[in-house]
């Protein structure tokens, strides 16, 4: 198992170029399910978990040919309807084959995830979807046994946004025959590129981008080309280290549109934040300020960056309260932080963070991907040697992390132990 070994307190001064977007490429990869010709999609990030949808959808019997960040991909036959557990337990994403299987190959069999580090995160809205939409659904030995001749369109209201239920319900009432209509869906800037992706395909989604998508289903979809959009999560990441090592980076292909309720809490702390040609510019110094967040659905501050956010504010001055409304159990990195000296109090959904003159490094283990991100960032800025274990959350959605930051300047390498 990897670890990353940190020295910090050093400025993080240059540019650094975001990659693709992790949550937007694994549902296009699976679109490509619905079509039985060659799909190209390009700026593919290499991650474990675009790795873990590579080896699911080979294994559903999907050919697949890689150049850099290019994949070439196509369903022509089908070898096997699902998604087994040793693939979905690894990422719980890989139910996102679950709407394309079934309409387009009338079947699924697909692994339920059970339990996960942040959170219960259940199928179930994406379950009662598929059956207003005509789906028989068993749920047998741990698996999602889903059949239906053909889905039909049907108007459903999901109780909780959810970002995979609405891209998976989208896929499935692409090809069901008749409207779908989606209330109360999922905003995020990843659903929207789903249904780019799909429109591209010849689907016909509208309202994408809204808290309602309308499907008119459609008998075919072709194979299309497509470029995934910059990561937005990733973009974030790097904002905040420039905030909290006193940093200047010049951050290209930066999707600084859909990261509205990050910048306005970062200039709220005094990280100053410039869009320039090529690219944005962001800047810390040192008198960061705390800041109060509440996660939430697209468009609220993201809960995928709660985690790096929570680090900066360990640095900040004053007490910020940071509630998490997402996940119910989104707090792991919180007792890491502490033993870099992080001064931070859990009462249920809040987390009180008064902010410290400084942090010092330690050993420290990361539990998810976000939080192994927080305790990168806290690296950084900490005085010291810190060293991360259990790295491989890192590497299920920041592309070449440590090259990154060599670039601006950290002092970070990775040792095989
Ligand atoms: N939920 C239900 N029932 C369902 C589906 C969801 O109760 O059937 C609940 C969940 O338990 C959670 C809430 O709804 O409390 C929202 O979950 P959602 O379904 O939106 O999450 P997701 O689709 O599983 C995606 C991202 C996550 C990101 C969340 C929230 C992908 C592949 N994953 O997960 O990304 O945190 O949306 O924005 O898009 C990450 O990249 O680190 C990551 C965890």
């Amino acid at each position: 198992m990897d670890k990353i070994i940190i020295e910090g307190g050093n400025r993080l001064i240059g540019e650094v170029k975001i990659s693709g977007s992790k949550n937007a490429a694994l549902p296009i990869l699976s679109a490509a399910l619905l079509t039985d010709d060659w799909n190209t999609f390009y700026n593919v990030p290499k991650l474990k978990d675009i790795d873990t949808i590579k080896t699911l959808l080979l294994y559903i019997g999907t050919e697949i040919e890689e150049s850099g960040n290019a994949l070439k991909i196509r369903t022509k036959t089908l070898k096997s309807p699902g998604a087994p557990y040793e693939l979905v337990k690894t990422m719980r994403a890989s139910s996102l084959a679950l709407g394309p299987l079934l309409t387009r190959f009338k079947r699924a069999r697909v692994s339920l995830p059970g339990g996960c580090a942040i959170g219960a995160r259940p199928m179930n809205l994406h379950l009662m979807a598929l059956e207003k939409m005509g789906a028989e659904i068993k749920i047998e030995s741990g698996y999602i046994n889903a059949e239906a001749d053909r889905l039909k369109g049907a108007r459903i209201r999901f109780d909780i946004t959810t970002v995979t239920g609405t891209e998976n319900i989208m896929m499935a009432a692409a090809l069901a025959d008749g409207v779908t209509i989606l209330e109360n869906a999922a905003q995020e800037p990843e659903v929207v590129e789903l249904a780019n992706v799909l429109n591209k395909m010849g689907g016909y989604i509208k309202g994408a981008g809204s808290d309602c998508i309308t499907i008119e289903g459609v008998d075919r979809l072709k194979p299309t080309t497509y470029t995934i959009m910059p990561d937005r999560i990733e973009a974030g990441t790097f904002m905040i280290a420039a905030g909290m090592t006193e940093g200047d980076i010049l951050i290209k292909n930066c999707p600084i549109r859909n990261l509205e309720a990050l910048t306005v809490k970062l200039r709220e702390a005094e990280v100053e934040i410039q869009t320039e040609n090529g690219g944005v510019r962001v800047k810390g110094n040192n008198s960061l300020r705390s800041v109060d967040i509440k996660t939430s659905p697209y468009p609220g501050f993201p809960t995928d960056m709660q985690a790096q956010m929570m680090a900066m504010m360990s640095i900040a001055k004053g007490l910020s309260v940071i509630t998490e409304t997402v996940f119910e159990n989104r707090f792991m990195h919180v007792s890491e932080l502490r033993r870099m000296g992080a001064d931070i109090r859990i009462d249920g959904r809040n987390a009180i963070v008064k902010g410290k003159p400084y942090l010092s490094g330690a050993p420290v283990m990361a539990t998810d991907l976000r939080a192994s991100a927080s305790l990168i960032l806290a690296g950084l800025a900490a005085e010291g040697k810190t060293e991360v274990s259990r790295v491989y959350h890192l590497d299920r959605g920041y592309e070449r992390i440590e090259e990154k930051l060599k670039g601006l300047g950290a002092k970070i390498k990775r040792v095989k132990t």
